[in-house]
């Protein structure tokens, strides 16, 4: 027990004294503990969120009485007169501050005498942090939403140019049955969309106001939640003071969208590469996109695609480290949540860096309709077709699958197409078998023949176009 009179206890240090919550301590805090639990080098980030945040707590705070008019004027036009400093980088940030609240509020009264003290009635900053990371991430989803319409749209564009063209389509990257280039952009398309109707259901749980809350057990002042909430924006406010300030399950839920969104950025990267490279030959990337070999001077290396899909892992890694950090986490908030910022703040920033990649990578995607006609007709790849012709023959689908599957033997045999068989080796195989077999070998009569809705009949996929420009913005 340390004995508050004696003459050997040494007085407070300057430094504890001057922490916004140094009255209760003696002694400083240790150097190292003062970096270790710092995380003004990262919150910094948050300063415009957390300076609307208080402006909005400081007028709402005049509206219920507890200050007064020009109270709340001071502390507004403080409050804005740092968020000029901050951006004009003439701020001291200070790690013996620790965050980006803190240090705001002691620049704040810095500037403006006693009055600054007062802005933090009614509010811990568990209630403030939890506000700041909501504002800011509301205002991210918005711009990550805007990044990935265009997106969006690039690929409808390109869709809509190459609904004609043939690709061939591929289950176990072995040539499977031809498609529409166009219909295959279009599912990427849809992966997306996905991606956007989650990230608006995910900015729904995001837009409540935690501020009230205090500390965790609300506020004995006769605050109006309902007023803050309006001043901010919020669509509500979050119901339950322990759970406001103890929740992160936005921040989780946005990273496990943005982990879905990069695995399909992932899986687009990778096709892009193999597409790029010389044994497909299915599209080439424009320069801008690409860089070259400091040994092998024939190189042009798809990095941006590459980039992409090794990106894809950190945000995973982001988003078991979210779960992990609250996993077990009693109620109501832990230092631990301070935990939370540098991954959310990087999955956002990769995500950002992602949309803006693909989104000016796709449109100068150059389309090599020729060489993909070439491999679609490669590898038998209407011999479903061909079944399916005999089928109508009144073959039962298991009969016509064997003699086709005769027929392909043969043209491996020959080194040939299914198309240079003659008639009579086809009858052959099949008595049934007339000269309309031919039409069905067609890889463009394949692709019109499935012209139903979700088909890759080119009319369908140009229909398919046109719905899906008005799916974006009504999703
Ligand atoms: N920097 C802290 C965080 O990010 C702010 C809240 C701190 N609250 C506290 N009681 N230590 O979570």
């Amino acid at each position: 027990m340390i004995d508050r009179a004696s003459p050997a206890t040494p007085p407070a240090p300057a430094a504890a004294a001057e922490k916004p919550w140094g009255g209760r301590f003696d002694g400083p805090t240790d150097a190292f503990v003062e970096e270790f639990t710092a995380s003004v080098a990262f919150d910094r980030r948050l300063y415009a969120h957390d300076i609307q945040g208080s402006i909005a707590h400081a007028t709402m705070l005049a509206a219920v009485g507890v200050l007064s008019a020009a109270e709340r004027d001071a502390i507004v036009a403080g409050l804005e007169a740092i968020r000029a400093d901050i951006e004009a980088g003439r701020f001291p940030w200070s790690v013996q501050l620790e965050d980006v609240h803190m240090n705001i509020e002691s620049a704040l009264t810095a500037r403006i005498g006693e009055v600054g003290k007062k802005l933090h009635t009614a509010r811990s900053r568990n209630d403030q942090v939890a506000t700041d990371i909501r504002l800011w991430l509301r205002e991210e989803i918005d711009r990550l939403t805007g990044m990935l319409d265009r997106l969006l749209h690039a690929l409808v564009d390109l869709a809509e140019r190459e609904a004609d063209t043939v690709l061939p389509g591929f289950t176990h990257l072995q040539a499977a049955q031809p498609v529409s280039f166009g219909h295959h952009l279009l599912a990427w398309f849809e992966m997306l969309l996905r991606d956007r109707e989650r990230l608006q259901d995910c900015r729904k749980r995001t837009d409540a106001l935690p501020l009230g809350a205090g500390a965790l057990a609300g506020t004995s002042f006769p605050i109006d939640r309902a007023l803050t909430a309006r001043l901010l924006g919020f669509a509500r406010i979050c119901e339950n003071s322990l759970d406001a300030v103890a929740d992160r399950d936005f921040a989780i839920e946005f990273t496990a969208c943005a982990a879905l969104m990069m695995v399909h950025f992932s899986r687009m990267a990778e096709e892009m590469v193999l597409w790029s490279s010389q044994q497909f030959g299915f599209i080439e990337l424009a320069d801008a996109f690409c860089t070259g070999s400091s040994m092998m001077p024939q190189k042009k290396n798809p990095d941006v695609p590459e980039l992409v899909r090794g990106k894809s892992g950190r945000v995973l890694g982001h988003l078991l480290a979210l779960l992990t950090l609250m996993k077990s986490q009693p109620l109501a908030y832990n230092k631990d949540n301070q935990e939370d910022k540098e991954p959310l703040f990087d999955t956002a920033d990769t995500l950002r860096g992602c949309l803006r990649a693909f989104g000016d990578l796709v449109p100068t995607m150059q389309v090599k309709r020729a060489r993909m006609r070439e491999a679609a007709r490669a590898g038998f790849t209407t011999a479903t077709d061909f079944a399916d012709y005999l089928v109508r023959l009144g073959i039962p689908f298991r009969d016509a699958h064997a003699v086709v599957g005769a027929a392909v033997r043969l043209a491996v045999e020959r080194d040939c197409e299914l198309k240079d068989l003659s008639l009579a080796e086809l009858q052959a195989l099949d008595a049934r078998i007339d000269e309309r077999v031919y039409a069905s070998l067609d890889v463009d009569a394949a692709l019109a023949a499935r012209a139903h809705r979700g088909g890759t009949a080119p009319a369908q996929v140009r229909a398919a176009c046109a719905a899906a420009r008005t799916r974006i913005a009504a999703a």
